[in-house]
């Protein structure tokens, strides 16, 4: 049945509803993105936010099997929370223990990471390969573990794990080894001076430069000791970090490309189609420069 004529999409007795799962998610791009996606590949989908509770999580994911809700993204404080009630998991989310994709199918649930893969897919587009490559990440919570994974298994050379607690990090380190070569180091100027010398890649994964006022995670003139490194932060947008690395003319890359590839990966997982990068990626940096 045609439903977008003219470029005006209306909803209709077949179509499709996916959505994104979290708390609070006003905040989100990914209606937009994943909704300028459908309509781009003349899909018949609509993508809705579901801000939910925790308690909730459990019948949540009962419902989107009895509504027959096709798939969700499932994003912040949710993407461990939903594992165990998911009835199949994919082998890399199951390793890193996070899910932020999920896909209905036959009232069966399966979840997937596609932040992980993302994060490569985004550093890919960049020419900047990780292979053989000494890499330091700052930050020890979810997403440090989902990217210190992938890493490993995208054949890192070592991964220097720094955090402001050490014990969180030793932990995170614990749980990652057996992929590969990690060490645990606390959050201090003469360390950071040292690994930075031995680094070729530098990972914020911590939540600071989000906010103007946070204090920086340690001091960013020490970026100017090695000048043939990338840094990177999963913020999406140029942090003091990702600014004093251009004053020294570093390679720099904030967390957009991640958000895109992310969603990207997810859509194909829903539909089976390639996802229109192109457009999407229009679509989110219109949301993150504030155009809609
Ligand atoms: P996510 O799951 O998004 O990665 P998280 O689990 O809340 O987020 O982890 C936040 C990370 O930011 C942690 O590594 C945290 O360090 P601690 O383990 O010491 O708490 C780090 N972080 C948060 N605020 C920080 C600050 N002011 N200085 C240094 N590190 C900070």
């Amino acid at each position: 049945m045609q439903n977008n004529l003219l470029g005006k999409f209306f909803p209709n007795g077949e179509t499709f509803v996916y959505g994104i799962i979290g708390n609070p998610i006003s905040h989100s791009a990914s209606p937009y993105m994943q909704t300028q996606a459908f309509l781009n590949l003349n899909i018949n989908a609509i993508y809705v936010p579901f801000e939910v509770q925790k308690e909730d999580i459990p019948y949540v994911i009962k419902s989107l099997k009895i509504l027959n809700i096709k798939g969700v993204n499932v994003t912040v404080p949710y993407k461990e929370d939903v594992l165990p009630y998911l009835d199949e998991i994919e082998e890399d989310a199951l390793n890193i223990g996070s899910i932020n994709t999920i896909k209905i199918e036959n009232r069966v649930a399966r979840g997937f990471n596609t932040d992980a893969p993302g994060f490569i897919l985004s550093l890919r587009e960049k020419n900047i390969s990780v292979k053989n490559k000494n890499i330091i990440i700052l930050g020890a919570g979810g997403t440090a573990k989902a990217l210190g994974y992938i890493l490993l298994k995208e054949k890192a050379k070592n991964i220097f794990l720094v955090n402001r607690t050490l014990e969180k990090a030793k932990k995170l380190e614990d749980s990652l080894k057996r992929y590969g070569s990690i060490k645990s180091y606390p959050l201090k100027n003469e360390i950071i001076n040292n690994l930075i010398k031995q680094a070729d890649i530098l990972i914020n994964t911590t939540s600071i430069g989000l906010k103007k006022d946070d204090p920086p995670l340690f001091d960013y003139n020490l970026l100017k000791e090695n000048k043939n490194l990338v840094v990177i932060d999963v913020i999406y947008f140029l942090t003091p970090l990702l600014k004093k690395a251009c004053e020294f003319n570093l390679k720099a890359m904030d967390g957009r490309g991640m958000l895109l590839y992310q969603g990207a990966l997810a859509f194909e997982i829903w539909t089976g189609k390639k996802a229109p990068i192109d457009v999407m990626r229009k679509a989110l940096n219109e949301i993150l420069n504030g155009l809609k």
